[in-house]
């Protein structure tokens, strides 16, 4: 049988051949020595694209993201972020484990709020109170739709956030997807922020890796908190080179990605049964499926069956994300094959 086509996540990515020549060509030493010179290469090229004093590469958006609010936060603080964000539900409470932080969720369209928000959330300093300390973007917002944050908001509520004596942190695992969506340089958003997390391993295409970019204190902390948490490694320098690889090669084609996911999106929103559950603004597609049909699950279990993957994100929606390694006509076809899926079920 072919290989399904997979709409899981864009981390089901392959490395392609040129990734794995540039990892197989890669110089190495020993990081953890901090003497690996691809691992230095990488983490100079992407402080210098976030516009920051350093970076720390992680094995993991997750370590990236842990490592960043241990690095700013002591036990007790609080932490204020969407209540969809990736910190909250898929990081198995990591803030509270790893760093003794509580998370206040904020809740507002798409999976982003506005400073009415940050300024009702922020608790002035009491002994009765966990202090404030730091507030988490996402952006492309997972959960509610690979939605993109304007510029212009992510200003005007990080600004009021250090008004009131927070720190900042995005949550940039898919800042390469905002940036295709808007036109905007990662620098410019990441000028907002004190530390910002992106991953290689997603829309880019490498198997491995994520980087925290802040200033040198802050990012020497970062590894610090890498190396407690389990997450140095050594000749780390191959799995470097891929994201050096990505970095050079599959950040311009993104928009090839958001282009499937539009065709995507509006092939399925004429599937009956099916609608649209966000409007499509990066490389994901969000489907709402009617209970008539069955859960979320089972249709994903029937598309299975017909050689499509896709994860479903709630009772009676279902997740689509496009990415490097599928085609447009991969696309339609999957699009055909969603329709089968579900005029089954509507027959049943
Ligand atoms: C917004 C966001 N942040 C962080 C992560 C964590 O990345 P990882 O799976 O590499 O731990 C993900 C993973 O999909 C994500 O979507």
């Amino acid at each position: 049988m072919n290989r399904p086509i997979d709409l899981r996540s864009d981390t089901v990515t392959r490395p392609t051949r040129g990734m794995l020549e540039a990892m197989a060509r890669a110089e190495v030493g020993d990081d953890v020595l901090g003497d690996d010179p691809t691992v230095i290469r990488l983490q100079e090229r992407v402080a210098e694209l976030m516009g920051k004093e350093a970076a720390c590469y992680v094995p993991s958006g997750s370590m990236a993201n842990q490592t960043a609010i241990r690095a700013q936060c002591e036990p007790g603080d609080e932490i204020i972020a969407h209540g969809e964000s990736h910190i909250i539900h898929y990081e198995t409470g990591g803030p509270a484990a790893l760093s003794g932080c509580m998370v206040r969720p904020l809740s507002g369209e798409r999976g982003q709020f506005d400073v009415r928000d940050v300024e009702g959330a922020a608790r002035n300093a009491s002994i009765h109170a966990p202090a404030s300390r730091l507030l988490v973007i996402e952006n492309t917002q997972n959960r509610c739709g690979g939605s993109v944050w304007a510029l212009e908001r992510v200003e005007r509520v990080t600004a009021r956030a250090r008004a009131l004596g927070l720190r900042t942190h995005l949550d940039g695992a898919r800042i390469w997807n905002a940036c295709a969506a808007t036109g905007r340089a990662p620098r410019e958003y990441a000028r907002n922020f004190d530390t910002v997390s992106c991953c290689f391993s997603k829309g880019l295409g490498a198997p491995v890796g994520s980087a925290v970019c802040g200033d040198r204190a802050t990012v020497a902390r970062v590894a610090r908190f890498r190396k407690m948490f389990g997450g140095a490694m050594r000749q780390s320098g191959l799995l470097a080179a891929a994201a050096l690889h990505a970095l050079d090669h599959h950040v311009e084609r993104l928009k090839d990605d958001h282009a499937n996911a539009r065709r995507l999106g509006a092939a399925l929103a004429r599937v009956p049964g099916l609608s649209l559950a966000y409007e499509v603004e990066t490389n994901m597609v969000f489907v709402e499926v009617e209970p008539r049909l069955g859960s979320a699950a089972d249709v994903c279990q029937r598309l299975k069956g017909l050689g499509v993957l896709a994860l479903p994100n709630a009772p009676t929606r279902i997740r689509f994300v496009c990415h490097l390694d599928v085609s447009a006509e991969q696309v339609d076809r999957a699009a055909e094959l969603v329709a089968e899926a579900v005029g089954a079920a509507a027959h049943a």
